[in-house]
C-alpha cells in the first residue's frame, strides 16, 4: 500500500480532531492525534513535578515515558490516560512542554514511524510544515477564538468537568500565543495548505471541503 498523508493543522479547538476522525472513517485512513502525544508528556511532567527548565530532567522524562496508541486509547507507561490528558490542568501546561526541542524531536520521530507506508490523517500544529512537508493533502483549519472556546466549554460540560467561558477562552488564547510564537516548529499555515474557517461552516461542510481536496489527489 502506498503512503498517503493528509495533514490537518490549526489552533486549539478549531475542530481538527472531530473532522479528522470523520474523514478517516470516510476514506479508510488511520487517524493520528499528535496533540494527544504532547498531552501525554505534559501529564507525566505534571504528575512528576518535572522541572522543564532543566535539560537533564527533560531528558530523563523522555527516557521514562513510553507512549502507546491503540485505536482511540492512549497509554502512558502502560496506563490508559485517554481521559486524564483532556483536563484543563493538562491543557494549561501542554504548550510550554511542546515548545521544548527535545520533546518535539522524540514525538516527531514517533509520528513518522507510526505513519510510515500507511494512509494516514494526522492533526496537530506542525504536521504540514515540519512532520510531513510532502503530504499529498494539507488543511489549515481555523475558527474564531469565541467559537473555539464555546466548543471546548461544551466538551468539558459533557465530561462533567467544571469550567467557565472566560477561563477557557483565556487558556485557548494563551496556548495559541505560545504555539504560534515558539522557536521550534511554530503553528503556521504551510504555503501549500488549504485554509478552511470552521466558524462559519457546519461539520458536514468542512468534511465536504476536505473531501474535495482528497478526491482531486486520488482521482
Ligand atoms: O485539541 P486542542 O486543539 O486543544 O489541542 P491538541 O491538538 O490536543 O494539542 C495540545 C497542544 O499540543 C497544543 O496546544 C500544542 O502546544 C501541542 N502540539 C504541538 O505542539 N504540535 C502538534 N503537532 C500537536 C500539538
Amino acid at each position: 500500500m502506498e503512503e498517503f498523508i493528509v495533514t490537518v493543522d490549526g489552533p486549539a479547538g478549531s475542530g481538527k480532531s472531530t473532522i479528522a476522525k470523520i474523514v478517516a472513517a470516510k476514506y479508510g485512513l488511520t487517524y493520528l492525534d499528535t496533540g494527544a502525544m504532547y498531552r501525554m508528556i505534559a501529564l507525566y511532567a505534571l504528575e512528576n513535578g518535572v522541572n522543564l527548565e532543566d535539560e537533564k530532567s527533560v531528558e530523563a522524562m523522555l527516557e521514562n515515558t513510553k507512549l502507546d496508541i491503540v485505536g482511540n486509547k492512549f497509554f502512558l507507561n502502560g496506563k490508559d490516560v485517554s481521559e486524564e490528558i483532556r483536563t484543563p490542568e493538562v491543557s494549561g501546561i501542554v504548550s510550554p512542554v511542546a515548545a521544548i526541542k527535545a520533546v518535539r524531536v522524540k514525538l516527531v520521530e514517533l509520528q513518522r514511524e507510526i505513519s510510515k507506508g500507511k494512509k494516514t490523517i494526522l492533526d496537530g500544529r506542525d504536521i504540514g510544515t515540519v512532520v510531513f512537508p510532502n503530504a499529498q493533502v494539507k488543511i489549515f483549519l481555523v475558527a474564531s477564538p469565541e467559537e473555539r472556546a464555546r466548543r471546548r466549554l461544551n466538551e468539558y460540560k459533557e465530561k462533567g468537568i467544571e469550567a467557565d467561558f472566560e477561563s477557557v477562552i483565556t487558556s485557548i488564547k494563551e496556548r495559541d500565543r505560545i504555539d504560534s510564537t515558539r522557536k521550534e516548529s511554530p503553528l503556521m499555515k504551510a504555503d501549500d495548505a488549504v485554509e478552511i474557517d470552521s466558524s462559519v461552516m457546519t461539520i458536514d461542510e468542512v468534511v465536504q471541503a476536505i473531501s474535495e481536496c482528497i478526491d482531486k489527489k486520488v482521482n
